[in-house]
């Protein structure tokens, strides 16, 4: 028997088990990430090693920088994983893994411990896509949610409505044309002289501020057009801080952030309640690192309430980069007989979610 076969009637039986301990590992950008989760939604344990500060001193992730911790922190940061989970590697059941999208030295750090591990323990792998994983934190942190449901992925690299129709069955209705919703806070945030990664700093500074103070664009697109676009609010604000700064203007940084983030929250919010009753969904739900914001979660409950809507959004720590959420997503996947061979490559910049595209319009 091959290996392949072997794997195919370990899925098989393990479709039938009960309790089945998946370990997910998660390395596409600048968090370390071990967790193991049983049966898709209990988090037996959840490690996570941040390279913020290492990145801090750049303004940004630098992938070379990224990589290399990468390797020094996996294995240890997996030994942490299964000794809070009170369980041997002999234990586990399958071993799942993010393939893409990310930067590429970097997964390919998870990827090659992930099939090491899987073929040294003879256990199915999984390899996750990134923002079904994003997308899957919402079923860990409430276990009653189920699709389907319209979510907002808004992230560092991404800003996609997703509509999951069914577990690993999404429909694309909209993305960003230009910057990710996150990208446009970290690179605000540097131009207001507010440290790496921006998305808290402004979230933190602009609660002291006035979000009325200035009147930043909205990029709305057509009517019925679900895509987003930031570069031109990014473009309005750096350009509003050039000609204060040119006149010797002061300036609040407070009012500035607290402006800029309203303008981001308001197309947000507004696209998604829409395209929710455009499709005929009424739960939505959050995901990705930008939806530990506050404002926007504060704004997306209101405005959803308003419209009889339910929303959903993870705890902080499960919105920004983790291993449970792909363990999570891995789950559904052997549920449906889902498994890779040890051929699975990394994807950088290729989401099966963003593949699947649908008009909505
Ligand atoms: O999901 P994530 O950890 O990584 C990617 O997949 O990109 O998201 C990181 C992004 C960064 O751009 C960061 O600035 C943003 O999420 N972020 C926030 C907040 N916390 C993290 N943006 C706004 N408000 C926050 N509280
Ligand atoms: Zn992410």
């Amino acid at each position: 028997m091959t290996y392949f076969e072997e794997m195919r009637s370990k899925v098989e039986e393990l479709r039938r088990k009960n309790d089945i301990l998946i370990l997910g590992i998660e390395t596409s950008c600048d968090e370390t990430s071990a967790a193991v989760v049983k049966n898709g939604r209990t988090v037996l344990s959840n490690r996570i090693s941040s390279q913020i500060e290492l990145h801090r001193q750049y303004g940004g992730v630098v992938p070379e920088i990224a990589s290399r911790k990468h390797v020094e922190t996996i294995s240890p940061i997996i030994d942490e994983a299964l000794e809070e989970a009170g369980i041997g590697f002999e234990q586990l059941d399958c071993i799942a893994v993010t393939f893409g999208p990310g930067l590429v030295g970097a997964l390919l750090v998870g990827m090659s411990i992930a099939k090491a591990l899987a073929y040294a323990l003879r256990i199915p792998l999984i390899g996750v896509d990134h923002i079904e994983g994003h997308i899957s934190a919402n079923y860990i942190e409430h276990p009653n949610l189920q699709p389907p449901f319209l979510c907002l992925v808004v992230s560092g690299g991404h800003t996609h409505l997703v509509w999951v129709k069914d577990y690993g069955e999404y429909s694309l209705i909209g993305q960003t044309r230009d910057d990710a919703a996150g990208e446009a806070y970290d690179k605000v945030a540097r131009a207001l002289g507010l440290s790496y990664p921006g998305g808290p700093a402004i979230d933190a500074v602009a609660k002291q501020g006035d979000p009325e103070t200035i009147y930043f664009p909205r990029a709305y697109m057509e009517e019925e057009n679900f895509d987003f676009s930031f570069s031109g609010l990014k473009t309005a604000v750096l350009n509003y801080l050039n000609n204060l700064e040119q006149h010797g203007q002061s300036y609040s940084v407070a009012d500035i952030a607290a402006s800029f983030q309203q303008a981001v929250v308001d197309v947000l919010v507004d696209k998604t309640i829409k395209a929710a009753q455009k499709i005929g969904v009424t739960r939505i739900a959050l995901a990705g690192g930008v939806a530990a914001n506050s404002l926007l979660r504060e704004y997306m409950k209101r405005k959803t309430e308003e419209c009889g809507f339910e929303v959903y959004y993870p705890s902080p720590v499960l919105c920004t980069d983790n291993a449970a959420m792909i363990a999570c997503a891995a789950y559904y996947r052997l549920m449906k007989g889902v498994f890779h061979d040890l051929y699975l490559t990394v994807e950088p910049s290729f989401s099966n979610i963003v593949n699947d595209r649908i008009q909505c319009g």
